[in-house]
């Protein structure tokens, strides 16, 4: 018998406009690619990131995290996507607010807005536009490993600072600029 070997399985869909619940399971279904998540060059010093094929035509990305690093607050403005942590745990700090689109440079938050979660390894989450967040790997001692996926890909990036409850528009970077 020869060796049978199976390749990943397609994504659900063909669509060119695959779902937040595609790009979820397709995150998913890559983290727990033990081989591909182990080709990942990591740094000590910072984060490292190879790009992927994402479902449907959406942009994806393999990424390493050393402790004590984290994105920073931003959006995704109208992508929606997905993560899921392949490797030690992340931490993902939210807003449940559509922020405004623009004409805006600083907004003072309600104090019920911020949304905390941990996701440890083998776990994911989806999102949907205008999402706005901050991703973190909070270890002393382990480095991260995720994927993620968006769609449409990601035309631009809205950074912000956070001081308290007030939040302030601090550039827009396209993607090249982000990693
Ligand atoms: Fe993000």
């Amino acid at each position: 018998m020869p060796l049978h070997v199976t390749p990943l399985p397609p994504a659900l869909s063909s669509s060119p406009s695959p779902t937040s619940a595609e790009l979820l399971d397709f995150v998913r279904r890559t983290a727990a690619d033990k081989e591909l998540v182990d080709s990942l060059p990591l740094d000590p010093e910072g984060r490292t990131w190879v790009r992927l094929d994402g479902p449907g035509g959406s942009e994806a990305w393999l990424i390493g995290w050393p402790p004590g690093t984290g994105t920073g607050w931003h959006d995704h403005a109208e992508s929606l996507g997905a993560f899921a942590t392949a490797r030690g745990t992340l931490t993902e700090n939210a807003l449940a607010v559509r922020l405004p689109a623009g004409g805006w440079k600083t907004l003072e938050l309600a104090d019920d807005l911020d949304r905390s979660r941990r996701l440890p390894e083998g776990t994911g989450r989806a999102f949907g536009r205008h999402h706005v967040h901050e991703v973190l790997n909070e270890s002393t001692d382990t480095h991260a490993v995720s994927v993620h996926a968006y769609y449409p890909p990601l035309p631009l990036i809205r950074r912000f600072s956070r001081t308290g409850p007030v939040l302030r528009l601090e550039q827009v970077e396209r993607p090249e600029e982000w990693q």
